[in-house]
């Protein structure tokens, strides 16, 4: 039982790391795209390193369950990321649609650490509860920002 609470911990973890690494290719690509909007492009920037950051903690949780992330995952995530060359938004509408994907995508984050929160409680592994508490409460917050400015360049129009 132990061990399977572990094993299941371990993949939740390495599900996690792969989605953080997409997360910094979108992340990375709507900075570029969001450039007439420097007030969102600042916050999705500060958001990139925040998952930087994540990406780092997930690493070290993996490490601590003597487990390493998925490198194939990763492998492939890296490769998309070099096909999908992003655009920069210059209409509103693009913008809206850049920031629509980053609000699906918090919300997707919001879920995986639900459930990884309960796998580290279930396996008894509270420094990684903690961790991925922590990781949680950022994506949440960065969902919020999002949600609260989605309609932002709408309103200002392009440039802004
Ligand atoms: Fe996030």
């Amino acid at each position: 039982m132990g061990n399977r609470r572990r094993r299941y911990l371990i993949r939740v973890l390495r599900e996690a790391y792969t989605m953080e690494t997409r997360s910094t290719a979108q992340l990375t690509a709507s900075v570029q795209q969001l450039h007439a909007w420097p007030v969102i492009r600042a916050r999705a920037a500060a958001h990139l390193s925040e998952t930087e950051d994540q990406r780092r903690l997930l690493a070290a949780s993996l490490a601590g369950l003597r487990a390493g992330p998925s490198l194939f995952a990763n492998f492939s995530v890296r490769l998309e990321s070099l096909i999908r060359r992003p655009r920069r938004a210059s209409s509103p509408a693009a913008a809206v649609a850049a920031l629509g994907d980053s609000y699906l995508f918090e919300q997707m984050e919001i879920a995986v650490y639900t459930v990884a929160i309960a796998a580290a409680q279930a396996a008894g592994e509270p420094a990684v509860q903690e961790t991925c508490e922590a990781i949680l409460a950022q994506e949440r917050r960065m969902a919020d920002w999002l949600l609260e400015h989605l309609a932002d360049p709408v309103r200002s129009g392009p440039g802004r």
